[in-house]
């Protein structure tokens, strides 16, 4: 196998901060060692990915690189007991495709403690039009829907046309939630309510500039994927004991807050790190994506790109403008 070629998307530096990306032919010698070699099926585009793409060293230090921060695929040789060759299935999160060779190639291998067996109720390709964002959303409702019931109110998404808030509009949808989706894609106000959400709302109108720490109370629950101003609106904005996530930064980093709706309103704030989530969580939120939570949509929540199509929507992906999922046939 270790002269087994593949194809692969490779990132180099050819200058500094200077990187470009090609389809190469690579050689299962080259991947990292490790205890499961798997034949990669389908991968997803996800923003990490797209960062890692263009050059992003916070996400990934060293190029040439293959991003891809999930795979699902068959194992073609593994040294556990815990998977045997012809086994599906799927690997997102810990250090794929940020600093170990990824799913945008046809193989990958991983240490053991990554691999998640497919669950019964997900193909390969469904499990990718989940991926990392689906994962993310999975673990963003289970977070919140220890305390806020669908009888409590009305839950926000930011990001809602995007992979992980278009996840989570439909995993609270189908868990009857009432949703309300931030969105800047006004165009895509039908693909927001196909997937379940009850009214879409403009960015300007979820952001509040008047600068007061408390608004009026009007979300049970928030799933943010964006954070900044959009993120301290929502905040300030929660019910007396609501819950809000908080899981991404494409606005901003920053969170210009007081803590008046913490002390005054019993507003818990979650944290969400899909990428260090222990396993046994993990199989949790897999099992529940195939299964409760498992979307009617999730077919057409993605669309289906090859390894040669992966350049142009990676810059989608960094300009805001990709809608749902995008997945990665490797074959
Ligand atoms: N913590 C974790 O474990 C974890 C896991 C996965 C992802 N993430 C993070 O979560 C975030 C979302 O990831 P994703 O894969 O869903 O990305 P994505 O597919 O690019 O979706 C992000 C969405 O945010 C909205 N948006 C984009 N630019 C914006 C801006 N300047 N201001 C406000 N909204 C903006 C857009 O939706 P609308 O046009 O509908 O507004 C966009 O589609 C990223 O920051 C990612 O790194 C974190």
């Amino acid at each position: 196998m270790e002269n087994q070629i593949f194809k692969a998307m490779v990132v180099q530096e050819t200058a500094e901060k200077k990187f470009n990306r090609k389809i190469a032919n690579k050689s299962v010698s080259e991947l990292p060692p490790g205890d499961v070699l798997i034949k990669v099926k389908y991968s997803s585009l996800n923003y990490k990915d797209a960062l890692s793409a263009s050059g992003n060293k916070g996400v990934t230090r060293n190029y040439p690189h293959t991003p891809g921060i999930d795979a699902s695929g068959i194992v073609e040789e593994s040294i556990s007991a815990d998977f045997k060759p012809g086994d599906k299935v799927i690997v997102t999160s810990y250090d794929l495709g940020m600093n170990t060779s990824g799913g945008f190639g046809q193989y990958i291998r991983t240490p053991v403690d990554w691999v998640v067996k497919l669950p019964s109720g997900l193909s390969l390709k469904e499990s990718m039009i989940y991926g990392t964002a689906g994962f993310t959303a999975g673990l963003s409702v289970h977070k919140m829907i220890h305390t806020i019931k669908p009888e409590h109110g009305e839950i926000l998404v930011t990001g809602a046309s995007g992979g992980v808030g278009s996840m989570a509009v439909s995993i609270l949808s189908k868990c009857g939630y009432e949703v309300v989706a931030v969105s800047g894609k006004t165009e895509e106000k039908g693909f927001l309510t196909d997937l379940g959400a009850k009214e879409i709302i403009s960015r300007e109108d979820a952001t509040d500039v008047s600068g007061r720490p408390l608004l009026k109370r009007r979300w049970a629950g928030v799933i943010d994927t964006v954070g900044g101003d959009i993120l301290a609106t929502a905040i300030k904005s929660v019910k007396q004991g609501g819950t809000v996530t908080c899981c991404g930064n494409v606005a901003s980093p920053d969170l210009p807050l007081t803590v008046f709706p913490f002390i005054l309103r019993d507003v818990s704030l979650l944290g969400v790190d899909s990428q260090n989530c222990a396993m046994p969580l993990r199989l949790k939120i897999w099992n529940k994506l195939a299964a409760d939570w498992k979307s009617d949509h999730l077919v057409e929540l993605s669309s289906e790109i090859g390894l040669d199509d992966l350049d142009d929507h990676i810059e989608l992906i960094l300009k805001g403008k990709k809608k749902g999922r995008t997945i990665i046939n490797l074959a």
